[in-house]
């Protein structure tokens, strides 16, 4: 061996004993580990599970792409579920017994040789390794960047992130622009409630978020642009159900000049197909079957229906159908006339004269469309009246003066009167078609950060109050804090009482003189003290929880903290309780839910036949079964009172 060869023989056997493997796989994603057999990879990723087998330590790590097997020594006995670690290992084939078919990377198992442990966690809130469906939705919501950590949930996000995707490549393959529209502006009439915002330089004089981009398309296609979309957001203050978002949601908002009704329905259906066939999403019938609203009130009792038989429904296959031939005007509770859908419509040609002569209202027929997928309405459109004289009668009919249709409309009256072209359009729902398409339960599932239903922002306490000198910039007073407080008051009160009528629970309503403590409740309600739900707010390591116990028992501090794991339980001090609540101690309701912390319960509250807890009011008080408190609330139930 000559001495070049020698030392060259040397120097490589060192970089094998450096890295102990030839190659290392920076930052790779978990699901890229089934390729890499022999291979050192480093790898970045929460604790999903821990399982100790004194000597060894097996982990599932999970990153956004799945989760994999590593199998750890004494350093990993340290882990938590939910740590952040970094680990550095190598990729395994598992032996064919003990390949795990059920996930991606079931074939493979990392071997760590290095773990760093890049942030410890606090014991988390809820768990985030279930599909989180039985959880209280205000909790989730309240840990939304816990909850978003589900499995479903980043697939219902990147979900959403490729549809939208493949609707501007389609799109932008169809020559449209895609262009943003002012958020603050002007009232837009979609039939529900405006959310304002207040000026600082016009002190006293508000802007609208927009309900829908409408006015602003329209005014678009006045300016020449021909074919226009935009990802929307429109903001609704009205209230919130399974198949609606409260405060905003998105739409695809479209708007297209020189085309009549079928243009716009072929052109979002061909849209739907090829998006829906990328995606492998099948569809029942193309093209789109199409009815009138009249047929349709015949034939499903419903101007929006699911057209899917029960297996078709268990495939979650979609369901689309067009609606048309719309009623254009309704009659009030006041015996006037007022528009169905959209009030910027055209009404069919055949009906324009009576339109314009303000006859046959009620005859009148318009141009929208509405497209319905598996039950739902899942978008809207119409041909627009793209003449001044069409759309002063559209405000004519619905009674309005004359100032009040300069005031509200003038502008749009008057851009139609420069030369505005023949022009329609549509907006599917974003946040309904991904409900459809994953069957899940709640449009806020497919939302990233949605409202609560009590109008809550996820996570942030929006809203809240502003203080005082901001206000005064305004131009804005609010009421005394003492009216502010009765205010508040009540509000938690309605806010029980609608969540009990919502889930149709029955309870007794008892007005009494103001008591303050368990003893005085239970003497004014003449029950006895163990059937008074107490309770209270206490801080478990510095975040709030409540905890419920009978009226005549304590919380057993010690055995709470080890039934739950927490190192510090103290009581909250009476300001935490106000903030957190928003009532005053002695008026706390047992509906921790509704606060948006975690909410305990003593079992003994559950078994009681009758409870009777103060309802966020001094003076009021609601008795109804121990179970159905339980239904309402949904807490977490042990034992821990003494
Ligand atoms: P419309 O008010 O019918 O029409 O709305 C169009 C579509 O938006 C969706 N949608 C909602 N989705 C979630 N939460 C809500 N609160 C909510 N409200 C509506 C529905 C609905 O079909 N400017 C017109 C469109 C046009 O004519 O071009 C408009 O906004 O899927």
């Amino acid at each position: 061996m000559n001495c070049h060869y020698t030392f060259y023989f040397i120097l490589v056997n060192n970089i094998k004993k450096l890295y102990d493997y030839e190659v290392i796989m920076k930052n790779l994603s978990i699901e890229k580990v089934v390729d890499k057999v022999g291979q050192v990879v480093e790898l970045y990723g929460w604790v999903d599970t821990k399982r100790d087998h004194k000597k060894i330590v097996f982990i599932d790590l999970r990153d956004r792409t799945g989760t994999v097997q590593v199998v750890g020594g004494e350093d990993f006995k340290a882990l938590s579920e939910e740590d952040v670690v970094y680990i550095k290992g190598l990729v395994k084939s598992r032996p064919d017994k003990m390949i795990n078919a059920k996930i991606k990377t079931g074939s493979v198992e990392i071997e760590a040789k290095e773990l760093k442990i890049l942030n410890k966690t606090k014991t988390l809130p809820i768990p985030v390794n279930s599909d989180g469906h039985d959880i209280d939705e205000e909790v989730r919501l309240k840990y939304r960047y816990l909850d978003l950590r589900r499995p479903r949930m980043y697939k219902n996000l990147a979900l959403r992130s490729k549809f939208i995707d493949l609707i501007r490549q389609y799109l932008f393959k169809k020559e449209f622009l895609e262009i943003e529209t002012p958020i603050l502006s002007e009232t837009t009439p979609e039939g529900a409630r405006d959310f304002i915002v207040p000026s600082r330089f016009q002190p006293g004089k508000f802007y609208a978020l927009p309900q829908s981009p409408q006015q602003y398309k329209q005014l678009l296609m006045v300016g020449g642009i021909e074919k226009y979309f935009q990802i929307a957001r429109c903001f609704r203050d009205e209230d919130p159900r399974s198949d609606r978002a409260y405060g905003e949601f998105t739409q695809l908002d479209v708007e297209m000049s020189f085309v009549e009704r079928e243009d716009v329905m072929n052109l979002i259906e061909g849209m739907m197909i090829e998006v829906y066939e990328k995606l492998n999403i099948p569809i029942k019938q193309k093209p789109f079957p199409v009815f009138t609203y009249s047929e349709a009130i015949k034939k499903f009792g419903a101007d929006k229906f699911d057209l899917r038989t029960a297996d078709e429904k268990a495939k979650n296959i979609q369901a689309f159908a067009w609606v048309v031939d719309f009623p254009f005007f309704e009659k009030t509770p006041e015996g006037g006339w007022t528009f169905t859908h959209n009030p910027f419509s055209a009404p069919k040609p055949e009906f324009m004269k009576d339109l314009l002569e303000k006859k046959n209202i009620g005859n009148i027929l318009t141009t929208q469309y509405d497209l319905v997928c598996n039950g739902f309405e899942v978008g809207g459109g119409s041909i627009r009246n793209h003449t001044p004289e069409g759309l002063k009668s559209v405000f004519e009919i619905m009674g309005l003066a004359e100032d009040e249709i300069n005031l509200k409309f003038g502008h749009m009256i008057e851009a139609l009167g420069y030369g505005a072209p023949p022009h329609g359009g549509i907006a599917p729902g974003i946040d309904r078609l991904l409900t459809c398409i994953t069957g899940e339960t709640s449009i806020r599932e497919v939302i990233a950060m949605p409202m609560t239903s009590s109008g809550r922002t996820a996570i942030m306490k929006a809203p809240s109050t502003v203080k005082e000198d901001k206000l005064k910039e305004l131009g804005i007073s609010v009421r005394s804090s003492g009216e502010t407080k009765s205010v508040l008051t009540e509000s938690v009160f309605e806010k029980i009482k609608n969540l009990l009528d919502q889930k149709k629970i029955e309870y007794k309503l008892m007005e009494h003189k103001a008591v303050f403590t368990s003893e005085d409740a239970a003497s004014v309600r003449k029950t006895e003290l163990k059937l008074g739900a107490k309770a209270l707010i206490m801080k478990a390591d510095k975040k709030p929880i409540m905890i419920v116990v009978p009226g005549d028992k304590k919380v057993d501090t010690s055995l709470f903290k080890k039934t739950y794991q927490i190192k510090d339980l103290e009581m909250a001090k009476p300001d935490e309780v106000k903030t957190v609540t928003g009532v005053e101690i002695g008026a706390v309701p047992p509906f921790g839910n509704l606060f948006k912390i975690p909410l305990y319960f003593d079992k003994t509250i559950v078994d009681n036949e009758t409870v009777f807890f103060n309802a966020g009011s001094h003076s009021k008080s609601i008795s109804m079964k121990g179970l159905d408190l339980e239904k309402a609330t949904k807490p977490i139930v042990g034992s821990f009172s003494k």
